[in-house]
């Protein structure tokens, strides 16, 4: 096995590097503390506006996950047991859970090439008890969602948009998660907003919706002692809130460097087209590259080989949706979405975050010309 230079590691996780330093947080979470707050409170109502500011929408809910916010969006918008929900075949787990959680049936599409939902698919999926869209603006890459708006408008849908990766995505001028009627982020570790650990946020520009969802969140309280309908605690913690306030500035400075890295790594693989291969990037789609996606052959012994010498790439994922166990009860088979099935064998995530630096960019891009052998020394 080649050796590894080990002066070169490029880690899929950059946490311990965004957080060497945690002083700066400390002055208010010492003011938390010292202030009781540890539920809802002035911390979460400060973050919930700034982050309302920040995409431009009118309401920000903030819940405990990604995956809570969209189960709460699928409720508010009226998502009842019995009906249907149309998906992408190729997203996180989370996506299917919660229309099933809520008491619907998830109904896939395929995906396109830039591996978002196919929008020339979705009409022939729509049903008699067909009562949402739920795009996934797919490794912080927006969907085709000024389409699927159209198409539900025509249909008297809701489209609730599935944002958990996409936080700073906008098409335009308009951030992604502000299309829909009620949509949903995640604030994971990993995704480019995060708070120390899971956590959610709703947003809508519905006041009735937004009204709801602040007593569901919180158990259907209205106060200490009056419950107006039964609900859930989905709140999210006052000492993230303080993390995520603080992040929000740096936000658009974390995008800039991962478009940049982006960019130059879409430069550096570009003569290698025969094997590998980027999404089309919309000129008017400002992605965020929660994930930097690639198409590539002999996908799996590059991933292999990478990981051998210290490029982490990750598989986001191996396999789709309908042909997850979970999924049996659907009885969705093998060939039914060719494209996200062909995807699932084919897509490497490269490392290319705000903590990877333009050497090892060419590093890594090294190592994958030279696996194809069209590099120096190929072997
Ligand atoms: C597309 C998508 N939807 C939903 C979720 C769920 O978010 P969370 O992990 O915050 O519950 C994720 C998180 O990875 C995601 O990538």
């Amino acid at each position: 096995m080649a050796k590894a230079d080990t002066r070169m590691q490029l880690k899929f996780s950059y946490l311990d590097r965004q957080f060497a330093n945690p002083s700066p947080f400390f002055k208010e979470l010492r003011e938390l503390v010292r202030s009781g707050e540890f539920t809802l409170g002035p911390y979460v109502e400060k973050f919930e506006a700034k982050f309302a500011r920040y995409i431009g929408v009118k309401h920000v809910i903030g819940t405990n996950t990604g995956t809570d916010a969209l189960i709460l969006s699928l409720k508010a918008a009226g998502v009842k047991p019995g009906d249907e929900v149309i998906t992408v075949a190729n997203t996180f787990y989370a996506t299917v859970g919660a229309i099933v959680v809520a008491g619907a049936k998830p109904v896939f599409v395929d995906c396109d090439e830039r591996s978002q939902i196919d929008v020339r698919q979705i009409p022939s999926a729509i049903t008699p008890r067909t009562r949402a869209i739920l795009p996934v603006h797919w490794a912080g890459c927006p969907a085709d969602i000024e389409s699927i708006i159209d198409i539900a408008r025509k249909r008297k849908l809701a489209v609730i948009e599935d944002a958990c990766q996409a936080t700073g995505a906008k098409v335009g001028r308009q951030f992604v998660g502000t299309f829909g009627v009620v949509n949903a982020f995640s604030m994971h570790p990993l995704k480019p907003l995060n708070v120390w650990g899971d956590g959610g946020m709703i947003v809508t520009n519905d006041d009735r919706i937004a009204s709801w969802l602040r007593l569901y969140r919180n158990h259907g309280l209205v106060d200490r002692d009056h419950v107006q309908f039964w609900g859930v605690n989905s709140r999210i913690q006052p000492f993230q809130a303080i993390i995520g306030a603080r992040l929000l500035d740096d936000m658009e400075n974390l995008i800039r460097i991962r478009l940049r890295n982006a960019r130059l790594l879409d430069r550096l693989l570009a003569d290698l087209k025969e094997f590998v291969s980027t999404p089309p990037r919309p000129r008017r789609y400002r992605e965020v590259y929660t994930i930097y996606l690639a198409r590539v052959k002999r996908r799996d012994e590059l991933f292999r080989y990478l990981n051998d010498r210290g490029v982490e790439a990750k598989i986001h994922y191996p396999i789709p949706l309908h042909l997850q166990n979970a999924a049996a009860g659907l009885k969705y088979k093998l060939g039914d979405f060719p494209e996200a099935e062909q995807q699932a064998g084919e897509v490497i995530t490269l490392p290319s975050h705000q903590y990877i630096t333009e050497k090892q960019l060419h590093y890594m891009a090294g190592l994958i010309r030279k696996f194809y052998g069209r590099g120096r020394n190929a072997q």
